[in-house]
C-alpha cells in the first residue's frame, strides 16, 4: 500500500496542524471543510505557520513554495475520491463522523484508507459506518501538530496487519514517533492524562492550593512544559469534559468523573484559551493570568 495523497477533512487547529506536517513530508494533500470561511481560516492558518518556519530560516523560500505547492483545498467531499489516505479531523460528535464516513465509503477508491484522529471516540463504531472496517485505525496527533512528537495509532479487531504497518510507516516518515493501543476509551495518553488533569482542578476547586500554585508545582517541579491547569486550558475545557464524559461512560470508574468546577466552567461557556476565559483568562494570550476560582 503506497500512499502519495493524503485528504484531510477538518481544518481546525488540528486538521491544519495536521495538513502541514504531511505536506512537509512532501505528500501531495488536499484539505476539505464544510464552509468556505473554514476552509479560508484553516488554509491560512498552514501558510502563516509555513511563513513563519521560512522567516526562522528552518526552510528555504523555495521550500516554502514547493510545500504549499502541494496543497488544496476544497469544501467538496468528493474531490477526495483519489486520495490513498483520509484523515478525519472533525468536531468530536459521532453524528458528524457518522456523516463524513459513510460518505467518503461510496467516494472513495476501494484502496483508500480511513483514519480518525478522535481523542475519545470509538474506532470500531466509526470504522462500522464503513464497508472497509479492515481499512480503518485510529491516527491521534497531539496539539500543537507541528511541534508534539508523539501520534497515537489506534487498532481495532478488525484492522489489517498490513494496514496497521503502511500506517506505522506514514507516521514515521512525518518524523513522528508512533505507540500503538488498542481501541479502548481514551487510548493510551487520554486514559493516563484525563484523571491527573481532573485532579489538579479538584485541587483548585478544594482550595488545596492556588491555579498559580499547583501549576507552578508540576512546571516546577516535575519538568512538565505546562502546569495541568493551563494545559486544561490549553487543550480546551468543553474537550475535556467531554472527553472523561466518554471514559467515565465506558470503565466507570471515579478517576474519570469530572469534578463539578469543570461542569460549571463548560455551562458558562469558559472553555480555556479558546475562549479566552477557563483557569487562566486569556486576554493577553501571551501572557495567561491565572483565575481565583469563584466557585
Ligand atoms: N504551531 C507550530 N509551532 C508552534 C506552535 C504551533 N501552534 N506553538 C508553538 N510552536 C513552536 C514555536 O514556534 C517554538 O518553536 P522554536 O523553538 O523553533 O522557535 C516552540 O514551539 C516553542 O514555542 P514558544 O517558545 O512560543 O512557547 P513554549 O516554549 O511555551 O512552548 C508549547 C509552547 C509547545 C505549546 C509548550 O508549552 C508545550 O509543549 N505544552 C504542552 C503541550 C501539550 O501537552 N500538548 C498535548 C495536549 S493533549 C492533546 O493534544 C490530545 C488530546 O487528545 C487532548
Amino acid at each position: 500500500m503506497t500512499i502519495k495523497k493524503v485528504g484531510i477533512i477538518g481544518c481546525g487547529a488540528m486538521g491544519s496542524g495536521i495538513a502541514q506536517v504531511v505536506l512537509q513530508a512532501g505528500y501531495k494533500v488536499i484539505v476539505q471543510d464544510s464552509g468556505q470561511q473554514f476552509l479560508d481560516t484553516g488554509l491560512k492558518r498552514i501558510k502563516t505557520s509555513l511563513d513563519k518556519l521560512e522567516k526562522k530560516d528552518a526552510i528555504t523560500s523555495g521550500k516554502n513554495q514547493e510545500i504549499q505547492n502541494l496543497l488544496s483545498g476544497t469544501i467538496v467531499l468528493e474531490d477526495l475520491s483519489d486520495c490513498d489516505l483520509v484523515i478525519e479531523a472533525v468536531f468530536e460528535e459521532i453524528n458528524i463522523k457518522q456523516d463524513v464516513f459513510s460518505s467518503l465509503d461510496s467516494i472513495c477508491k476501494k484502496e483508500t484508507i480511513f483514519a480518525s484522529n478522535t481523542s475519545s471516540l470509538s474506532i470500531t463504531q466509526m470504522a462500522a459506518f464503513t464497508n472497509r472496517p479492515s481499512q480503518f485505525v485510529g491516527l491521534h496527533f497531539f496539539n500543537p501538530v507541528p511541534v508534539m512528537q508523539l501520534v497515537e495509532v489506534v487498532k481495532t479487531m478488525s484492522t489489517q496487519a498490513e494496514v496497521l504497518k503502511t500506517i506505522l510507516d506514514f507516521a514515521a516518515s512525518l518524523g513522528k514517533v508512533s505507540v500503538v493501543a488498542v481501541d479502548t476509551a481514551g487510548f493510551l495518553v487520554n486514559r493516563l492524562l484525563t484523571p491527573f488533569l481532573l485532579d489538579a482542578m479538584q485541587a483548585a476547586e478544594n482550595g488545596v492550593a492556588s491555579v498559580r500554585d499547583i501549576d507552578a508545582a508540576m512546571k516546577l517541579g516535575c519538568n512538565h512544559a505546562m502546569g495541568p491547569l493551563m494545559l486544561a486550558d490549553f487543550i480546551g475545557l468543553d474537550v475535556l469534559y467531554n472527553a472523561s464524559s466518554i471514559m467515565f461512560d465506558e470503565y466507570k470508574d471515579s478517576r474519570y468523573a469530572s469534578p463539578p468546577i469543570l461542569r460549571k466552567m463548560v455551562l458558562s461557556g469558559n472553555f480555556g484559551q479558546k475562549s479566552g476565559k477557563g483557569f487562566y483568562d486569556w486576554s493577553d494570550g501571551r501572557n495567561p493570568v491565572p483565575s481565583t476560582l469563584n466557585n
